[in-house]
């Protein structure tokens, strides 16, 4: 096989043909880095004279779905996460941070697909020694696991083809190195390669790949664009390394709607689904303290409540600090000026810090009432009564749009003990509260700081 030579760009992944000192496509500089690649596609060949035969065009009648193609991994929040199970054939990528919990969820799910299907983990990461002893404190004793500790991309599809797994995890894909690159394991080229071989292996056999690859500091996984759209499914799984519980998110998937959210708690002996996860959200919220406010999103199909906290104090700077954790940093900038200009409120002046509780980042402009009340709660020190939940959309004439889903929304505010919600006047006649909700309605900003607030 032919090799030759082409330039890398390591933070977005993009392929040129000459070095130069900045990225022409992202922008950075120094990050042009020389790789040797294959110059065919490689087909993974197996031993004893058998390969993946070449695929010829099919017509879609021929094409055979009858075949149950899903399987369960064991946690219903990772099934949700993947549209409802696992897909034969199809390459998953999990990314997350160093020590977040990926090969303990990876692990985890083999003592549950291990009853019905084959599983080979290749780890390149720990010994043989030490999986044993984390699967030992998992509880995963399955028969039908086979572990393997290499790196060699070459040396896995040999054992592959030896014991023909199902189902295949690899942890981790920076680990993995093809030899007839040059290049260091976890360099762009190699994690290129490797992860194009996994992806015809799992398309060629049917078999379930599991990649598990790390994201750098920056949030991306080694050159992020360039695994992105190869795989069928990425998932990150997310979460604050202090808190205990971890959000699984899905950033592509091709089987399945990338809105849902799984939620684990890690605890003794691994990952703990948390099927309620506005519980754990707004556990040790403080009571009738200033700067806080409940909303209600949409984390795909289900209603999820979240805590927004603001904090807006007088500058001691020229210019006024802000920042935004959880919510769009240019949405938090929007809701202040309209804060300003139709709440009437002077925070021209003011630092604003907005957080959102737990981990969660919220992209619905639904949760806009409540980061604005938050907002002003915070500036004029005025607590929002503990048992109201704000719901609506903010325009920029400071008026309050409805929202979608808003019966399923108010269903899981009363679920918690709530005891009120101020929602946008529009959304009058056309929904019933739930019992022991009172619905407070407002049209604008305005009517709803008066609503709550007082002013
Ligand atoms: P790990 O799965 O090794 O992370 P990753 O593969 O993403 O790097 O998780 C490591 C962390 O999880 C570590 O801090 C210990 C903790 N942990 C538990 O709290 N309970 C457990 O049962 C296990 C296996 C790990
Ligand atoms: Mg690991």
């Amino acid at each position: 096989m032919k090799a030759k030579t082409v330039f890398f760009c390591n933070e977005c992944g993009n392929e040129f043909p000459r070095w130069s000192g900045q990225c022409p496509a992202c922008g950075a500089w120094n990050t042009i880095v020389e790789q040797t690649v294959k110059k065919e596609e490689k087909r993974p060949s197996g031993g004893a004279g058998k390969s993946f035969s070449a695929k010829r065009p099919v017509s879609l009648k021929e094409v055979d779905v009858t075949e149950e193609i899903r399987f369960d991994t064991g946690l219903g929040e990772l099934d949700r996460v993947l549209g409802g199970g696992g897909v034969k054939g199809s390459l998953v990528l999990v990314g997350g941070a160093p020590g977040i919990g990926k090969s303990t969820l990876l692990l985890q799910i083999c003592e549950h697909i291990g009853r019905e299907h084959s599983i080979l983990y290749v780890t390149g990461e720990e010994s043989e020694r030490q999986l044993k002893m984390r699967a030992q404190r998992l509880n995963v004793n399955s028969d039908n696991l086979l572990i393997l500790s290499e790196t060699n991309i070459s040396d896995i599809l040999e054992a592959v083809n030896e014991v023909e797994p199902e189902i295949l995890i690899i942890d981790s894909i920076q680990t993995l190195y093809s030899p007839e690159l040059n290049s260091a394991p976890g360099s762009v080229g190699q994690v290129k390669d490797c992860t194009m071989t996994l992806m015809q292996l799992a398309k060629g056999s049917g078999i379930t790949v599991f990649v598990i690859g790390h994201v750098n500091k920056e949030g991306a996984i080694a050159g992020p664009k360039v695994l992105e759209h190869m795989v069928d499914c990425v998932l990150y799984f997310e979460g604050e390394q202090t808190a205990n519980y971890r959000i699984l998110r899905a950033a592509k998937n091709r089987f399945g709607s990338t809105n849902e959210i799984g939620v684990f708690e890690m605890a003794e002996h691994g990952l703990v689904e948390v099927p309620n996860p506005s519980e754990l959200l707004l556990s040790g919220r403080p009571k009738n303290t200033p700067g806080t406010c409940v909303t209600c999103v949409m984390e795909g199909s289900r209603p999820v409540l979240a805590e927004i906290q603001a904090l807006l104090t007088p500058t001691n700077f020229n210019v006024p600090r802000r920042t935004s954790n959880g919510l769009d940093y240019n949405r938090a900038m929007l809701l202040l000026a309209v804060l300003e200009k139709r709440g009437g409120l002077r925070i021209g002046g003011a630092d604003s810090y907005v957080n959102v509780i737990g981990g969660l980042y919220i992209d619905e402009p639904a949760a806009d009432l409540a980061a604005i009340l938050a907002m002003a709660s915070s500036y004029r020190d005025i607590p929002i009564p503990d048992d109201l939940v704000a719901i609506g959309e903010i325009g920029l004439t400071g008026e309050l749009r409805q929202v979608a889903q808003l019966e399923m929304r108010l269903s899981e505010i009363a679920r918690h003990g709530f005891k009120s919600a101020i929602i946008p006047k529009q959304h009058r006649a056309k929904i019933a509260a739930p019992a022991g909700i009172k619905l407070w309605e407002a049209r604008s900003i305005r009517e709803a700081m008066e609503l709550i607030i007082g002013s």
